[in-house]
């Protein structure tokens, strides 16, 4: 499909003077890194997730016709309960990004409610979550304009418009695992959309567990949109996007034969070399604590152990997911709470899971 498809050419929006739509999306933890990206919004490597289960944001969106139609956007945020400022421009771009596909959003009025399932200031980007859910609320009025959108095509859009949101809210839609990027190991993925991973998934990947480790709950010191653009100039870029593609070959692999340890070693690789492109981009950045490197130390001491097969992964940030087979629940969890959590701020930390999806409330 291409961007044309997704533009809305024909609707009538006479009859519908106002509503109310909802949805939680979920965020999503990446395997094979998106960190790179060009105008609008492709990504330089096709990234690879497991999407994720309770920590999620639910967006209420309620629009009303305007009574002055105008060109501008009038849009109200409500996040937990309270009108927000912070989060306007970031939607105010994202609407001017997808006005040519759903032109109906200069035709009312909308108030965004959100809210996050985990704390706010706990590190945990919501724009993935946020953004898609807030896509989602969206195409349900074209689909009110459109009775006759396919659920493919609805979940398609919906990535599509999330993208020109964040790209990784394009990989929250669906679940349990999203392929979001054009690749040749797949003939329907797209850099415009993510897609749900199209062949089997190996039982041991079934209900994958990921725990959060809180380490750092502050501001992020580099923004996604500064972090993607250090990738311009970044004298490694290249090597990086080839690996990216290539470990999208091998993960797709394993993720089909169960292979564990390798998963194990290309999830924890591709963690370090997000990290990597981090400390050598100019200007460069350390966005692990030390306790990050505790933890990671304490993983692979329980590993070797235990013949585990837990690991961690990291995104831009200090916090580490703690992932691991479902069939070690038990262990690995006494193992956090025993070892881990004293690494963590205020001792916090989230029990997530792979995910289905986002749904609609
Ligand atoms: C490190 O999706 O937050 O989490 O497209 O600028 O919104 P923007 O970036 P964003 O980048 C996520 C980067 C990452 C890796 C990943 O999720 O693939």
């Amino acid at each position: 499909m291409t961007e044309n498809d997704f533009v809305l050419k024909k609707y009538n929006s006479n009859n519908l003077k106002k509503g109310t739509f909802t949805w939680r999306s979920p965020s999503n933890i990446a395997l094979v890194k998106y960190w790179g990206k060009s105008e609008p919004q492709i990504p330089k490597n096709t990234s690879i997730s497991f999407t994720l289960n309770n920590c999620h944001t639910t967006t209420t969106l309620e629009f009303s016709k305007k009574e002055n139609p105008s060109n501008g956007y009038d849009i109200q945020v409500i996040f937990e309960g309270l009108i927000n400022k912070d989060f306007k421009p970031k939607i105010i771009k994202f609407f001017e990004r997808i006005e040519k596909y759903i032109p109906f959003i200069t035709e009312y009025g909308f108030v965004i409610k959100t809210e996050n399932s985990f704390p706010h200031s706990s590190g945990i980007a919501s724009s993935a979550s946020g953004l898609s859910a807030l896509a989602l609320c969206l195409m349900s009025i074209e689909k009110v304009f459109n009775t006759n959108l396919t659920d493919d095509y609805f979940n398609k859009k919906a990535s599509f418009l999330a993208r020109l949101g964040s790209g990784s809210a394009a990989r929250s839609v669906e679940g349990e695992i999203v392929v979001w990027g054009k690749h040749d190991d797949f003939s329907y993925s797209s850099d415009l959309y993510g897609i749900k991973f199209p062949n089997n998934i190996h039982v041991n990947f079934k209900n994958y567990k990921d725990s959060i480790l809180l380490v750092d709950k502050g501001e992020k010191k580099v923004s996604s949109t500064l972090g993607h653009n250090l990738m311009h100039e970044h004298p490694f870029a290249k090597a990086r996007f080839e690996q990216g593609n290539k470990n999208i070959s091998a993960m797709n692999k394993i993720l089909q034969n169960g292979d564990l340890k390798a998963f194990v070693q290309l999830v924890e690789s591709e963690a370090l070399t997000l990290h990597a492109m981090m400390l050598t981009s100019n200007p460069y950045f350390i966005l692990m604590k030390s306790n990050t490197l505790k933890i990671i130390e304490k993983i692979w001491d329980y590993r070797k152990r235990n013949q585990s097969n837990i690991c961690f992964t990291l995104d831009a940030g200090a916090n580490v997911h703690v992932l691991f087979p479902e069939k070690e629940n038990d262990q690995v969890n006494a193992f956090i709470t025993n070892e881990l959590i004293a690494f963590c701020q205020n001792n916090q930390y989230i029990c997530d899971k792979a995910g289905t999806g986002a749904w609609q409330l």
